[in-house]
């Protein structure tokens, strides 16, 4: 295995456990990701992207994001079209994602681009810089929150707030099912390693998360339990006076993400595009991630005022908000065949289930204030051909 120097981030935690014995595995994890200057979305280094350690979407192909502002252009018609419309991206990465969306709005729907307000919220504060070069096409549109603002309660909008695969990296609270009912893991040291001990949790909520849900776990059965994905949830909710949430990411409903065929949970790491799954070798230089219980954001969401207003897999969104006239449109403006077979085999990885991201990667809408919207989303597959 490749080395990396992880010396720093092992220093500070490695002294965090001697002080308190042992620590829950959220706090590693959260640690590993977002330690300041330490973690891995904390400290330089591209992440996303053939140089970075994994893909999203986003690097597929700009379509994506064509895709999500057409659907974003929909919100502001359904929403009345009113004088004002704040979108904000949260976990905006480099800005290609928000760059995509903005071209796209311009050239859309020129009205709606005007009134827009556009709000990119990211951990990494020295990101901030790279979306601003990489936006400066579009900077009279834009502001930055940090990611506090929204979890104090000093965000207010009236819009969309969307995500692409930002759930997926917030740290979790990792469990395991005992004869002697439900135990946490927790991380002490063991030498210069790491090393886990089962423990009794050390909150109720994680066996209260479970009961909710209606879920007992099988002896053996470990899983992650995401408490900060609720949490941020409930900012989100205080922040929106009136929209939509649009949530993007790899996950399940609960009885898929909890069932038998997972007992080993979902939590891997990513390290140059290959996947590892020691979660501690390279510490805060792998990326940490594990897929989403969709089943708790929505149950939440009604709990909080964010209504269902769609859940269903990438690959019906993407096709719903207009897939395949945006296809025909690059298919027509190629010049050779070579182009348009390109063309096709790139569109296909954000659509395939096997191999693809089309049906691991779910699309969550919910939204406040707006009664039965018809979003594309929405739109019935009888409708679009
Ligand atoms: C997996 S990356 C995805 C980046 C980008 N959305 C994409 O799809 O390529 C997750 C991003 O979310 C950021 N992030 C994590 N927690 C956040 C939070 N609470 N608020 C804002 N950004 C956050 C990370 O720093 C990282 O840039």
């Amino acid at each position: 295995m490749e080395q990396v120097d992880d010396s720093a981030l092992r220093g500070v935690i490695r002294k965090r456990i001697l002080e308190k014995g042992r620590i829950p595995f959220v706090e590693f994890m959260t640690a590993c990701l977002y330690e300041p200057g330490l973690g891995y979305y904390t400290s330089p280094g591209r992440k996303v992207g053939a140089e970075g350690d994994f893909y999203t979407s986003i690097n597929v192909h700009r379509v994506f994001g064509r895709l999500i502002a057409r659907e974003i252009c929909r919100m502001w018609e359904v929403m009345g079209c009113p004088a004002s419309f704040d979108a904000v991206e949260v976990g905006a990465g480099h800005g290609q994602l928000a760059k995509d969306v903005l071209d796209a709005i311009r050239e859309l729907n020129a009205e709606f681009y005007e009134l827009l307000s556009f709000r990119l919220v990211e951990a990494e504060p020295s990101l901030a810089e790279v979306q601003r070069t990489l936006l400066a096409d579009h900077l009279p549109r834009l502001s930055w929150s940090p990611p506090a603002d929204l979890a104090e309660g000093r965000l207010r909008f009236t819009g969309c707030l969307y995500s692409n695969e930002l759930i997926d990296s917030f740290p979790v609270h990792l469990v395991e099912m005992t004869p002697a009912g439900v135990r946490e893991v927790f991380v002490v040291a063991d030498g210069d390693r790491f090393a886990e001990v089962l423990e009794p949790p050390s909150t109720p909520e994680l066996e209260g998360y479970l009961a909710r849900l209606g879920i007992t776990l099988d002896p053996g059965h470990r899983a992650e339990i995401n408490l900060n994905a609720l949490r941020w949830l409930g900012s989100v909710a205080t922040a929106l006076e009136r929209g939509f949430v649009l949530t993007i990411d790899y996950g399940y409903l609960a009885p898929e993400l909890y069932g038998p065929m997972r007992r080993n949970g979902t939590l891997l790491c990513y390290w140059r595009h290959t996947i590892e799954e020691d979660l501690y070798v390279r510490v805060g230089r792998q990326d940490m991630t594990s897929h989403v219980d969709f089943t708790s954001l929505m149950a939440e969401g009604e709990a909080l005022g964010l209504k269902k207003a769609w859940y269903g897999e990438q690959y019906r969104f993407l096709v719903a908000a207009g897939m395949m006239e945006e296809m025909m449109a690059l298919e027509a403006a190629a010049t050779t065949e070579e182009e348009r077979l390109r063309i096709r085999l790139t569109l296909k990885k954000l659509v395939l289930p096997e191999g693809g991201m089309g049906d691991t990667f779910k699309v969550l809408v919910q939204a406040k204030g707006v009664e039965n919207p018809r979003l594309l989303c929405m739109r019935e597959w009888g409708q679009l051909f």
